[in-house]
């Protein structure tokens, strides 16, 4: 067993977990009429709901516990204050100070000079761009660009720019993303672009990212080969990434290199110079904001009791849930479509994040951590899985997101029908149906035939919704720029909170090198004409396979 399992905290948690696993939600509002005051909370213009878990008063002070035995707060100045939190690659994870106003110091160097210089060189060249001061090659303005990147180098950016579409202004670029090694989805995107018009910005903060580097070689043939020569290139190519060697190396010239830093972590970088698609396509003044909104979640989670602490709340509701409920599988559902890529962008936040298996101390935990995050827009994906979270055997917890306000007030009643379901939803998920039927009527495609006895006796265990489903719910006045970037905050810090309780290093992510590596071997042994003898069965079979069929 480990400490966390042994601990104080943990077993207390555990034993009520067995009380209060014979909870209904319904009940538990029934008992208390102050159930929604008491478990929500607002910070600026988002409220978090989450009294339809099967929580009271009791279970919070519980997990609070469990935040104080871990010391949470310490972890939390530590991780402000620049100390090395990612010991496993001996870093500071200092995302936090990329929307900082004050000094912040790593190894005894204050790094604000730095980003408000990268800040400043995003502000001149977006301002200039979108002026049309800079130009392509022929003389005329830039129209679009096309970012470059994998992984955080493209999902944060490319939520961001997809969620906040409205604030795009007649100056805008048309953005592109291109993350996938898809020769197909490239051809489609580049046919449609103009080289003269059309700028390229390579994000890696390694800069050695094979997808990303073939995908920008691709890029470069296609405009040497479309009009552009090897002297346009410069105005063209934009690099952001942590290795300027590399970037140099690859033809970046050096006044369009826009720097980051090793402290920095991919998925946690859309603050940095990798949001400069964001910035080109809103503008530079939202891009301020977004950063602003991400400070104010900042300043919450820094001095805010911890029990009114939205990421506290929000990420040992998910501990209650994925340790004690055992719920291994958590659906993001955002009811505003401008937030498609949501799920998407949290998929790598918090599963490369918790994703883990050792402990700071390098001992394999037995306990979970990282639950699988997953889901879709909310509206579509009613009429697609929501049928395995009503009646299906799964534990699953589901965060849903909405804005109370609509950007286009000629769609106040898609707004209002979307608001409807998803109060519905949450409601739905909750209480459940018991199946009773004996006054309700089937509707067959032509008619509506009373049902008989016999059948309705039939089909009424298949009606039964059990309900007692819990679900959290992340209500908003409107999708701004700092709304987006509060929420985007909440979210990196419910991560960290739960790294903390479960004293896992949230910023590395050694798991994903291994198929990097093999990859690289496979590559060479693909190239070569010769049966492949030197793995194991299947991926000698497999490899062999397309050897004959390529
Ligand atoms: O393979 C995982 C990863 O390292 C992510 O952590 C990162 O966001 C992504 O690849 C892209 O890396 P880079 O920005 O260095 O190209």
């Amino acid at each position: 067993m480990s400490i966390l399992t042994l601990s104080p905290a943990w077993r207390a948690l555990e034993a009520h977990h067995e009380i209060m696993r014979q909870q209904s939600l319904c009940n538990l509002f029934a008992q208390d009429t102050q159930r929604f005051n008491k478990f929500s909370l607002q910070f600026n213009n988002i409220l978090l709901d989450y009294s339809k878990h099967p929580i009271n008063t009791q279970t919070v002070d519980l997990l609070l516990s469990l935040a104080r035995q871990q010391d949470l707060s310490n972890a939390i100045t530590r991780m402000f204050q620049g100390d090395k939190v990612n010991d496993t690659e001996d870093r500071a994870a200092l995302h936090s100070a990329l929307r900082q106003e004050n000094s912040v110091t790593v190894d005894g160097f204050n790094v604000m000079p730095n980003i408000k210089k990268v800040l400043a060189k995003m502000d001149q060249f977006v301002t200039a761009v979108q002026q049309g001061k800079l130009r392509g090659y022929s003389g005329q303005p830039f129209t679009d660009v096309v970012n470059i990147g994998i992984g955080g180098s493209n999902l944060g950016p490319a939520m961001v720019t997809e969620a906040l579409k409205s604030y795009r202004s007649h100056h805008s670029l048309a953005t592109h993303f291109i993350s996938d090694i898809d020769s197909t989805h490239l051809s489609e995107i580049l046919q449609k672009l103009n080289p003269e018009t059309t700028l390229f910005i390579i994000a890696s903060k390694t800069f050695t990212t094979q997808e990303t580097m073939i995908n920008a070689r691709a890029v470069q043939d296609w405009f040497l080969t479309h009009g552009g020569t090897t002297k346009d290139t410069k105005n063209h190519f934009i690099a952001v990434s942590s290795n300027p060697v590399e970037a140099e190396k690859f033809g970046i010239h050096s006044d369009n290199l826009f720097e980051f830093w090793d402290w920095v972590g991919g998925r946690y970088s859309l603050w940095s110079a990798i949001g400069l698609p964001i910035a080109l396509a809103i503008g530079m003044s939202n891009f301020y904001l977004l950063l602003a909104g991400a400070r104010a979640m900042d300043q919450h989670f820094t001095t805010t009791p911890l029990a009114e602490n939205l990421p506290v709340m929000l990420g040992l509701i998910g501990i209650w849930q994925i340790n004690f409920f055992g719920a291994q599988s958590h659906a993001i559902l955002p009811y505003d479509p401008a937030l498609r890529n949501l799920p998407a962008y949290l998929q790598q936040l918090e599963m490369e994040s918790n994703g883990k298996r050792t402990d700071r101390n390098g001992n394999e935990v037995d306990y979970m951590t990282g639950a699988v995050i997953w889901g879709g827009q909310g509206i579509s994906s009613q009429h697609s899985f929501y049928q395995l979270l009503h009646q299906g055997t799964q534990t699953i917890s589901a965060d849903f997101l909405m804005s109370c306000k609509s950007h286009h007030p000629a769609n106040k009643n898609h707004k209002l029908l979307s608001l409807a379901h998803y109060f519905a939803q949450t409601e739905a998920m909750m209480r459940g149906d018991n199946g009773d039927q004996k006054n309700t009527q089937l509707t067959t495609k032509s008619s509506i035939k009373q049902v008989t006895e016999s059948s309705l006796k039939a089909t009424s265990p298949h009606k039964i919704i059990p309900g007692n489903r819990p679900t959290t719910s992340i209500l908003f006045k409107q999708l701004d720029p700092k709304t987006l970037g509060a929420l985007i905050a909440l979210y990196e810090h419910k991560v960290f909170v739960q790294s903390v309780i479960w004293n896992i290093n949230p910023f590395d992510q050694w798991g994903v090198e291994l198929g990097k590596k093999l990859a690289g071997i496979i590559l060479t042994e693909l190239e070569e004409s010769a049966p492949v003898t030197s793995h194991d069965a299947s991926t000698n079979g497999l490899m062999n396979y397309f050897k004959l069929n390529q």
